[in-house]
């Protein structure tokens, strides 16, 4: 036989309970949020398509890339154009939007045994400083070079080459031009920044 509490009793462990319960879901729901958001995408101007080995021996080679070098390659994929300018002596810095291509650059990097040699960057390659480099590299579009001349203009040193795989700049003419067979003609342009 259990003693019937009485009503003040009843009240008090009915408001308890009550409170327990409000607290106890709260804290759990109010927390969800930050464990199972999705992560945004970046929104990324150009898709990720490697430029081949042959084409970046062209592009490294034209611009003469050596290891007094720091290359810069904006919208750097995973990597290929700055390893391949690492064994060749220069130091790198790759800027990517991407988070799994700064990712799989650095595991390339690595593999490759230039770690030591190259930055990788996620960042937004209009927001990037480039007046340390010494040679710009690009595989973008041609209407993302032409976004980007004005600050190539403005922030390169004068003399400084700037290769682009397959896109031209519009009015800019190039200093070179080459056509490399691989599975189809790819073309390697290069500037260079004039005197101001
Ligand atoms: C065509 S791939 C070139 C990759 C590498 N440069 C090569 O030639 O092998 C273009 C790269 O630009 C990156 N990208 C696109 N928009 C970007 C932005 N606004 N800032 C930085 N990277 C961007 C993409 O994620 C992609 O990896």
């Amino acid at each position: 036989m259990h003693t019937p509490l009485n009503l003040p009793v009843r009240i008090l462990a009915v408001l308890l309970l009550t409170g327990c319960a409000l607290s106890t879901t709260a804290a759990p729901t109010a927390a969800q949020p930050t464990t199972t958001a999705p992560a945004t995408p970046p929104k990324l101007d150009v898709v990720w398509v490697p430029t081949p080995p042959e084409v970046i021996a062209v592009m490294l080679e034209a611009a003469k890339v050596g290891p007094n070098d720091l290359v810069y390659d904006l919208g750097c994929g995973e990597g290929e154009i700055l390893i391949a300018a690492a064994k060749r002596g220069a130091r790198g810095v790759g800027i990517d939007l991407d988070p799994e291509r700064i990712k799989n650059a650095k595991i390339n990097a690595e593999k490759a045994g230039v770690a030591d040699r190259i930055t990788f960057i996620e960042q937004d390659l209009f927001k990037t400083d480039i007046k340390p480099a010494t040679v710009v590299t690009l595989y973008l579009l041609p209407e993302l070079n032409q976004r980007l001349m004005p600050t190539l203009m403005r922030d390169l040193k004068p003399g400084t080459p700037v290769v682009s795989h397959d896109f031209d700049m519009g009015d800019w003419k190039p200093e070179q031009s080459h056509e490399v067979q691989v599975r189809r003609t790819h073309r390697v342009y290069l500037w260079r920044i004039p005197a101001r």
